[in-house]
């Protein structure tokens, strides 16, 4: 069994439409995810297709509709809040601008210390900057950052002591949402490697949300697309870079030299992505399929995720059509 397994994940927002009207919106829909220990899966799509609303889901940030987040054999779903709280330790999430995730009152020698003062009890005043001074220095900042407030830091610094706050905890899942695209271009590649090299060195397991598919590519050994909610296709990263069987994946990878670190406009695509509010029935990316002579499968069902290979499963009716050409 997996160390962090989601099940049937859905979550949806009732938001304003129209006249005082207020309508469903399906923002992440029967979502399966399985994460190891070591293992890094990095999670594409498109913008408004639901990756932030999955990773703050998984981090129960976000109320779900339905499904199941399993850490380690136990749902978190089914716990009380005061057993969640101490299970949650496990699981840390990077945001993607650390100035909302640090509080400007707090100096940084406190946001360190914070939640080793809250999951391991009473620690002497020596140990506890000994601890800091450790977390510190393993995110490559000098214990002299201990007295500065977050205002007195550049961006990847702040963003350098957010990964301090998460290992702070030992967690065994890390989550991370854009995690550099709020910094300067030149300290985003340090950032990004420093994460890795925790991920590898901690052996945690990494769900990495990007709109980065070249970093992704670098950095995670397995990918998951997401499309409307849905995911579409998962599997090892080379895997799908070399032999993307998703229509949808396949726009993407083609979109890759196109593509900075802000955009992920499969340019390739015709037509606008229907709205979550308003899904067309069948396989939600049939409208803007390529594919040509697509059978009444494609406008009735949605697809099922299948295997297509060795740790590949993709959702689209016509997966073996697809692998074949
Ligand atoms: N709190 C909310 N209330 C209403 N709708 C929301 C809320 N949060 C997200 N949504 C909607 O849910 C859908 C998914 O949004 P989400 O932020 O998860 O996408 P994303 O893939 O992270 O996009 P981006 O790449 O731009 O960060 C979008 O249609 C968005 O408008
Ligand atoms: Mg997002």
């Amino acid at each position: 069994m997996s160390l962090l397994a989601v099940r049937n994940l859905a979550v949806s927002f009732q938001v304003a439409h129209g006249w005082g009207r207020r309508q469903n919106l399906l923002a992440v829909r029967n979502v399966d995810l399985d994460l190891n220990r070591g293992q890094a899966l990095g999670l594409v799509g498109e913008s408004g297709c639901g990756k932030s609303t999955l990773a703050r889901a998984i981090m129960l940030l976000t109320p779900i509709d339905s499904g199941s987040i399993v850490l380690d054999g136990t749902d978190l779903t089914k716990l009380s809040a005061g057993t969640l709280r101490t299970t949650r330790r496990r699981m840390q999430m990077i945001f993607q601008d650390p100035r909302s995730s640090l509080n400007p009152t707090m100096s940084i020698a406190r946001a360190v210390a914070e939640p080793l003062v809250i999951h391991e009890g009473r620690l002497s005043k020596q140990d506890l900057a000994k601890r800091v001074g450790g977390l510190l220095d393993q995110v490559g900042l000098p214990s002299s950052v201990a007295r500065a407030y977050p205002v007195e830091l550049s961006g990847g610094q702040r963003q350098r002591v957010a990964i301090a706050r998460a290992l702070a905890c030992k967690p065994d899942v890390l989550i991370a949402d854009e995690p550099t695209s709020a910094l300067d271009v030149s300290v985003q590649a340090q950032v990004m490697n420093l994460l890795a090299r925790l991920q590898r060195e901690h052996h945690l397991a990494m769900l990495l949300v990007s709109h980065n598919l070249e970093l992704v590519r670098i950095v995670c050994s397995d990918m998951a697309v997401m499309y409307l909610g849905r995911i579409v296709e998962r599997g090892p990263t080379g895997e799908l870079c070399n032999n993307p069987v998703h229509p949808y994946t396949k726009a993407l990878m083609d979109a890759v030299p196109k593509i900075d670190a802000a955009d992920i406009s499969p340019s390739r695509l015709e037509g606008d992505v229907p709205s979550p509010i308003d899904l067309p029935s069948g396989c939600s990316f049939a409208p803007r399929c390529p594919k040509k002579n697509k059978p009444k499968a494609c406008f009735a069902a949605e697809p099922p995720l299948e295997k297509a290979g060795r740790g590949h499963l993709v959702a689209c009716h016509l997966a073996d059509v697809t692998k074949n050409q």
